[in-house]
């Protein structure tokens, strides 16, 4: 039966498999998404920083000790939320258990709002990109990350758990619910495209001031192979916007 994305991270197995991934040598998350991630949020000096799918918040421990003025990070998944407690122990950090969609936004209160690879099991996002919107202060910054459209597109022909070598992208302006096995459980996922994505937070009135694909960079890899494998196809998309002062 495919989960929510809150629902999939709270499974035992799941759980387990991606703790162990994020674990290991040259991730995905660290060697890609991370540095693009890092680039585009500077300065943090002083910032009050929000979340959205903050799973372990490692993040919001790191903005802190690099002078965020706060961190709240928002995780739907108990079991993440209290992996996230446990991180931000001795911070002045906040985690809230609650979704993305339920969450009651101050407005306002944010300088800058981030979300890490959670955005695409959102299903209404031009609701959220409007309540992001109003949460953050005049000049505020929104990045945020997700599974690149060519991945979300269409998973045929891989058998999770397995090394993909080959990726087929299929439907790619059929947007919407995707289905998709991984980590051994099922999860739904929201496929759009990137133009989707753009245009939604032009349309929220977000002034767009950054578009990156995560291209590998060797300094990043430890392992030469893995950074090869990389160069074949986009794992990530990241998008960067600022609200207008
Ligand atoms: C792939 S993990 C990424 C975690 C973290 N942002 C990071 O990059 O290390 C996605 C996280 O988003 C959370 N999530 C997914 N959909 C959510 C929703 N609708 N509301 C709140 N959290 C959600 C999941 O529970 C999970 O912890």
């Amino acid at each position: 039966m495919e989960k929510a994305g809150p629902n999939f991270f709270d499974d035992e197995v799941v759980f387990a498999s991606y703790m162990q991934r994020r674990q290991g040598l040259d991730t995905p998350n660290d060697t890609l998404e991370k540095p693009v991630l890092m680039d585009l949020i500077q300065p943090i000096t002083d910032k009050r920083v929000l979340d959205m799918g903050c799973g372990d918040a490692a993040i919001g421990r790191e903005l802190l000790l690099q002078g965020a003025a706060s961190y709240i990070g928002i995780e739907g998944s108990h079991k993440m939320a209290n992996l996230a407690h446990q991180t931000l122990v001795n911070t002045s950090g906040k985690i809230i258990l609650q979704t993305i969609e339920d969450w009651t936004y101050p407005q306002g209160a944010f300088d800058l709002v981030i979300s890490r690879l959670a955005l695409h099991y959102v299903a209404d996002l031009a609701l959220i990109f409007t309540k992001v919107f109003d949460a953050i202060a005049p000049s505020g910054k929104f990045v945020f990350s997700v599974e690149h459209p060519v991945i979300t597109s269409c998973d045929r022909g891989w058998i999770g758990g397995t090394l993909r070598q080959d990726w087929m992208v299929d439907n790619y302006f059929k947007t919407g619910l995707r289905v998709t096995n991984w980590l051994g459980g099922t999860v739904k996922k929201y496929h759009r495209t990137v133009e989707e994505y753009f245009h939604l937070l032009q349309k929220t009135g977000f002034i767009i001031t950054d578009l990156r694909e995560a291209h590998p960079q060797r300094e990043y890899f430890q392992d030469i192979e893995t950074y090869e494998r990389r160069k074949r196809i986009p794992l990530f998309l990241i998008l960067a916007a600022r609200k207008p002062a």
